[in-house]
């Protein structure tokens, strides 16, 4: 029925009609948050490109993983800088490195947070790369075995979650079974199953001085321009055991999300990186928008798309957001 008998306008009119059609609502539940720890550091380190994000001790750990449970997010996401970073990264492996202990501090004082692991080698290794380097290449088969290590030293620890950032060939194969064969088969893996060669990890990069000394991560994350490359990595990573797949970043790739979400199954994740937040921060700052009006505009874009749950900066907030209604 064509207009005029046709006015969707009638569902516009008043904010409780608009309410009662909204077809995409979010939740706290839905968020994850990201939280940076850092051997370096005795106290806050303001990350100067992500306003309201900061590199904490071991020490403050338990206070903000709190901040995250009380405002009932999802879940946090840990990401460590060690005191020494070499060839191998292999404080990522040690039950002594800056993330075993972190898990190990928040887990003692809120069990039953939910508590995700980034597992990759880039902040930990001297090169910056995320990967064991072998002939002046990242050696994708050494640096599965290390990856699967690092995963196993993760879930003795207390992780809930481990989470491959990668982007090796095989790995959601290696930690599935490293994880199995040392008794942690209950332990979920959340893939970064499709994660672009992208500019929007700026930030992130200053956050734990991640960025590779020499060359790009372009062998092995994917090239931007590509969508059915990203259905057959995410299609692999589910047949080698993934329980959980992302997308990422999240805003300039909302299409790969959509057909991920009609493809799969599976939980979907993406990830709203640091150069995402950034700009918003910066359009905030910059006085050409209202902060909680973009974050809630992206993050409902991205849960429009197809997404169950996004890890973002702006978790804490968007859960303060939106319980003011
Ligand atoms: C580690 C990793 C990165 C991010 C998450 N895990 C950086 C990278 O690949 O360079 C980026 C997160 C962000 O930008 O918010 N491999």
């Amino acid at each position: 029925m064509p207009f005029p008998e046709s006015r969707p306008r009638r569902l516009r009119r008043t904010k409780a009609i608009r309410r009662l059609v909204q077809e995409t609502q979010l939740h706290p539940s839905d968020f994850i948050y990201p939280i940076f720890v850092s051997d370096l550091v005795s106290e806050p380190e303001p990350i100067e490109s992500m306003p309201g994000v900061a590199n904490y001790p071991i020490s403050m750990m338990a206070e903000q993983a709190a901040r995250a449970h009380q405002l009932g997010l999802g879940g946090i996401i840990l990401f460590g800088t060690p005191k020494h970073k070499d060839a191998r990264g292999s404080d990522s492996v040690s039950s002594d490195g800056v993330i075993q202990r972190a898990i190990k501090e928040i887990k003692n004082k809120i069990p039953d947070i939910l508590l995700i692991t980034d597992v990759c080698l880039c902040e930990y290794t001297d090169h910056g790369h995320c990967g064991i380097i072998k002939n002046q290449t990242v050696d994708n088969d050494l640096t599965i075995a290390q990856l699967a290590r690092q995963a196993v030293s993760h879930a003795k620890a207390g992780a809930d979650i481990v989470a491959p950032s990668d982007m090796m060939d095989g790995r959601v194969e290696a930690l599935r079974s490293h994880l199995d064969n040392e008794g942690f088969e209950d332990i979920p893996i959340m893939s970064y199953a499709a994660k672009y060669c992208s500019a929007f990890y700026g930030p992130f990069r200053e956050a734990v001085d991640s960025a590779p000394q020499f060359g790009d991560r372009s062998t092995y994350q994917m090239d931007p321009p590509n969508f059915r490359e990203a259905m057959r990595e995410i299609e692999e990573d589910i047949d080698e055991g993934a329980d959980i797949v992302m997308v990422k970043p999240a805003l300039s790739y909302l299409d790969i999300i959509r057909e991920a979400r009609n493809r799969f199954d599976l939980p979907l994740a993406a990830y709203n990186v640091s150069g995402e937040y950034a700009m918003v921060k910066q359009m905030a700052a910059a006085g050409l928008a209202d902060e909680r009006r973009l974050a809630l505009e992206i993050l409902t874009s991205i849960k429009r798309a197809g997404a169950d749950m996004i890890i973002t900066y702006h978790a804490c907030d968007a859960a303060k957001w939106l319980a003011e209604g």
